[in-house]
């Protein structure tokens, strides 16, 4: 547990577009509820009420041509809003917190889509977090092309989703290898296959999360 003054547990959910994180997320939520835990669900970039506002500026297409910077330092303040006013609050009081990504996103996004050096990410993650971090983080994965499709199906693309397909891959292999990193906090599922067969790994892992944590 990393979250030292905290009682709450923080758990982050990761992954490349259309690995099917909302019914995931949805599907965990339930999880905890039946186990009597209170939990608060919550996503970035996004969360707060500047939060979403920063979130449209991200996703939109006129800004096609931002700066990798400027991308990243408006999801570290998007992120310090967020810890400020949702998650340190929830952990807290003892809630736990199911968050819609989180940091992991940004060295996946930021780092291994847009090459920024993960030595910068990482100054902003210890300026804006302190000790804060994920106690635990499932990373749904599955090949981009399956994902692209599935998430092409759904809605119109925003900012992000109209990144060529070699973006989605450098993704998705510092995804890979963070979690290859970080084996004790990962839980990587494979997103590829039906969603009941993905949700039966998903319950098995919750399962042991919610041992290891004594409940
Ligand atoms: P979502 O649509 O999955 O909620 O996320 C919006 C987009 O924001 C998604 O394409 C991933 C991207 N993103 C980053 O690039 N860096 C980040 O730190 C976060 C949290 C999201």
């Amino acid at each position: 547990m990393n979250n030292k003054t905290a009682c709450g547990r923080f758990i982050t959910v990761e992954g490349t577009e259309g690995v099917g994180k909302s019914s995931n997320i949805a599907f965990i939520q339930a999880a905890l509820h039946q186990a009597g835990i209170e939990v608060i669900t919550t996503r970035e970039p996004g969360g707060t009420q500047l939060g979403e506002e920063i979130r449209e500026l991200l996703l939109d297409h006129r800004y096609s041509g931002m700066n990798a910077d400027a991308e990243l330092l408006l999801m570290f303040a998007a992120r310090a809003e967020h810890i400020a006013q949702v998650i340190l609050p929830a952990l807290n009081k003892g809630q736990w917190v199911l968050c819609d990504r989180f940091t992991d996103a940004t060295y996946a996004y930021q780092g291994g889509g847009r090459g920024i050096p993960f030595e910068r990410i990482a100054t902003l993650e210890q300026w804006v977090q302190g000790a804060l971090r994920p106690d635990y983080t499932v990373l749904l994965d599955l090949p981009v092309e399956i994902g692209l499709a599935r998430a092409g199906e759904r809605s119109a693309a925003d900012r992000f989703e109209k990144e060529q397909q070699i973006f989605f891959e450098q993704v998705r292999n510092a995804y890979l290898a963070q979690a290859q990193k970080a084996p004790e906090r990962y839980r990587i599922i494979d997103a590829s296959r039906p969603l009941a067969a993905v949700q039966q790994q998903l319950g098995s892992e919750l399962q042991a999360i919610l041992k290891e944590q004594g409940r």
